[in-house]
């Protein structure tokens, strides 16, 4: 089904065969038997601390943010460190320079439209850019710029550990997944992202879809179909996978 408003409000409550179960932390810890809930709230409450000490260091030593004279703030990215779903986008544009969060302009309230469209909040969800400042002239990261901040990405998708990676578009997908296919090809096949050597984490999924920016430029029946489709095939995954609590 494609999204559009009226979709989007029809897809709200999705069909039971694709209705997550374990979809969101919130809902994870609901669900959990009462001896794992603290468990889950202990790590949960873990994995905001290294974020947030991650985001001070980023600050203090990114070798790309703290030399780039075109930003007001850096972005480094917000939301659920237990979160299933980790969308990755590819820098910050001027209103997520202004507010120091990701994803808040026109393209982030597509972004949002998305997030529910998927029977989710954004709060249940992690979202954070491969660079945390803003290129000059909103430019696509050069990749001298994505090996310098891009590290930083790593190290949160290590802390949050997700179920599904979603890159956001073109550039990011390019990144993650150290490609050069363009995302009209790449985009609603299932790929994998794989961790640092040593990191002892399994491969996480990656969904590539396109960007909200490009969503919104070509908003035809044709692409928002493909999106929805996209975000279908996560909201699947995710409701086949084992329960968060086990992470
Ligand atoms: N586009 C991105 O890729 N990231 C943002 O945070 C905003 C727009």
């Amino acid at each position: 089904m494609p999204i559009s408003s009226r979709a989007v409000a029809a897809v709200a409550a999705p069909p039971a065969a694709v209705r997550p179960l374990a979809i969101s932390p919130t809902a994870s810890v609901t669900t959990a038997t009462a001896s794992a809930r603290p468990a889950v709230d202990q790590a949960s409450a873990a994995r905001t601390v290294q974020l947030e000490e991650l985001r001070e260091r980023h600050d203090r030593e990114c070798p790309f943010c703290t030399t780039s004279r075109n930003h007001t703030q850096t972005v480094f990215g917000e939301g659920n460190a237990f979160a299933d779903v980790f969308f990755v986008g590819e820098a910050p544009g001027d209103t997520e320079d202004t507010t120091g969060r990701p994803f808040v302009g026109r393209a982030g309230q597509k972004l949002d439209e998305m997030i529910q469209a998927m029977g989710l909040r954004r709060e249940d969800c992690y979202i954070a850019n491969v660079l945390k400042s803003r290129p000059l002239d909103n430019r696509t990261p050069l990749p001298s710029e994505v090996a310098l901040c891009g590290p930083y990405l790593v190290e949160q998708i290590l802390i949050v550990r997700p179920k599904v990676l979603v890159s956001l578009g073109g550039p990011a997908t390019q990144l993650l997944l150290n490609v050069e296919t363009g995302i009209t090809k790449l985009r609603g096949i299932w790929t994998q992202w794989t961790p640092p050597q040593g990191s002892g984490m399994a491969p996480i999924p990656v969904m590539p879809t396109f960007h909200p920016a490009y969503l919104l430029r070509n908003y035809t029946v044709q692409t928002r179909g493909e999106v929805w489709s996209d975000l279908k095939a996560v909201i699947q995954r995710i409701a086949e996978s084992s329960s968060n609590a086990s992470r």
